[in-house]
């Protein structure tokens, strides 16, 4: 796969990024931070009860490999709340691949549903679905990146902060998906990236690569430490995750026994600024990579940022589907 200007190059298809969220890298700046804008526009219409009803009669269909709370629930609330209606498509019953082809696959689900929420292992299967189908493909988590948790994140740090420019979100743990997707959103909407994590568990080079241009040109650091105290130091917010992400569970012992000293607590919060917030994408673990006190404690975000979930996938479906006509 090779990114050429505005378009994929996928086996022999160019597929139109802007119609899909494959990667949060395919979206400009501006369609971000226009995105982040419907969000919060689409927040503040449920809380005064007048909520828009753009996809009303249209039906989206969700895939899902892997478990989910918060991504299935919110898209399919947000689903509802835009008078849309979805419908969880089974795994195990369709067979993507083995029973069927993705080809097929794609194309027969482009005929019945408006668009696709998906949820896998591979980034590979998103875009043969973008190149086989017609329908927009909304990527929910896959092993390399979780563009939605990175939206609804920007749109929780907007709300507490004011401001993205300038400022410094610190991940404190693996360089996985969740790391993926917020380097991204930090490259492009001027934020600085901090990556504190053992030896061993920095980012894919691809993604450094991917995000260096948007870090030079806003004039802000990507920076990886070993020691999550010197890490933390200017840090306007700590981001936590698991340890061990979904489908790799494999040596999880050892890996968590590398990661002890990363773990989000009082002591660690101690050496960041007095101003400083946390956040974490959840599920949490609490008592490995987080503690009890700091995820019950009043520095802590993770619940306003899952709540933004909601708002910012509705967000997204804006951006990629057309309203219904009435
Ligand atoms: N953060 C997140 O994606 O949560 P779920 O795995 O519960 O959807």
């Amino acid at each position: 796969m090779v990114l050429r200007e505005a378009f994929f190059v996928f086996g022999d298809k160019m597929i139109d990024p802007k119609r899909h969220l494959l990667r949060l890298n395919d979206w400009s700046e501006e369609r971000i931070l226009e995105t982040v804008d419907i969000a919060m526009r689409l927040k503040k219409e449920i809380h005064e009860g007048k909520p828009s009803t753009r996809f009303h009669g249209q039906t989206i269909g969700m895939f899902f490999e892997k478990p989910s709370l918060r991504t299935i629930t919110t898209f399919q609330v947000g689903i509802h709340q835009l008078g849309g209606a979805a419908v969880i498509l089974d795994p195990t019953s369709i067979g993507l691949g083995k029973r069927e082809s993705i080809k097929d696959v794609a194309r027969c689900l482009s005929r019945w549903v408006n668009a696709l929420v998906v949820r896998s292992f591979k980034q590979e299967l998103l875009e043969q679905l973008a190149e086989h189908g017609s329908i927009p493909i909304i990527n929910a988590l896959t092993d390399d990146y979780h563009p939605c948790q990175a939206i609804s994140f920007a749109q929780m740090f907007l709300e507490q902060f004011g401001t993205l420019r300038g400022k410094t979100v610190a991940f404190i743990g693996d360089g996985n998906n969740v790391a993926n997707s917020l380097t991204t959103l930090a490259s492009k909407v001027g934020m600085n990236f901090t990556l504190a994590c053992p030896k061993g568990f920095e980012q894919p080079k691809a993604v450094i690569d991917e995000t260096a241009e948007g870090f030079k040109r806003h004039g802000t650091k990507y920076r990886v430490f070993n020691d999550p105290k010197e890490a933390v130091k200017d840090a306007d917010i700590l981001y936590g995750d698991v340890w061990v992400s979904m489908g790799q569970e494999g040596g999880k012992d050892a890996k968590q026994a590398y990661f002890l000293p990363f773990q989000i607590n009082d002591e660690l919060l101690s050496y960041a600024p007095a101003h400083c917030m946390v956040t974490h994408c959840l599920p949490a673990h609490r008592g490995e990579e987080i503690t009890d006190s700091v995820m019950d404690g009043n520095r802590n975000l993770s619940y306003e940022e899952a709540e933004n979930r909601l708002h910012a996938q509705k967000a997204v479906l804006w951006q990629l589907m057309s309203p219904t006509d009435k």
